[in-house]
């Protein structure tokens, strides 16, 4: 994994967070755009209003396969309309390991950031969120599912652990690593 380079704070930068589901993505994507001042968005949101339908009906519907080519397009548009502001962005937990999604985020070159934590905490946080997640059924498929992907998300520029941690100090780890300047 590289190190991330130092990050200038007057240039127009979008941090994505990725990892696997239950890994906190949007809850640290929120607390970290608040810190900074800066929008969030969640790509899991932007392909339920694109297909005005939850991704549940849309697993249901097109099946993974289709849900991917989905969230390609949304991912491919939100790159498009990277601006002149700054940004958080957090991907569903399989958008960084498809290979297209990855190399549109090196080819934009922004800080991809890979929050992990062990596999049982991963389950157990999603287990209490209670939200529908059509790729997490037993245990046992959602660790194969996550040892299969992790070499994909061990590519992001930088890996953050948040076991033990609450919400705000994963961000504040954030802004630390990048150097960044916060409200
Ligand atoms: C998925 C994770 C979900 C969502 C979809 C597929 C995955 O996002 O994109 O259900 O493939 O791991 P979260 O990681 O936000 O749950």
């Amino acid at each position: 994994m590289s190190t991330p380079e130092l990050v200038s704070d007057e240039k127009a930068l979008t941090i994505f967070l990725v990892g696997f589901m239950g890994a906190g993505k949007s809850s640290v994507g929120l607390a970290l755009s608040r810190r900074l001042g800066w929008p969030f968005e969640d790509l899991d949101d932007r392909i339920e209003a694109r297909e005005r339908r939850s991704i549940e009906e849309i697993f249901r519907q097109f099946g993974e396969p289709g849900f991917r080519r989905i969230e390609h397009a949304a991912l491919h548009s939100l790159m498009q309309g990277l601006g002149s502001s700054s940004r958080v962005v957090a991907l569903g937990g399989g958008a960084f390991a498809q290979t297209p999604n990855a190399a549109l985020l090196e080819e934009a070159g922004f800080p991809v950031i890979f929050l992990d934590a062990p596999v049982e905490e991963l389950f157990r946080r999603c287990q209490e969120q209670q939200l529908n997640r059509p790729l997490r059924r037993n245990l046992e498929e959602f660790r194969g599912l996550y040892e299969a992907r992790r070499p994909c998300y061990l590519k992001a520029s930088l890996r953050i652990e948040t076991d033990g941690k609450d919400v705000e100090s994963v961000a504040w780890e954030v802004i630390e690593s990048l150097k960044l300047q916060s409200l």
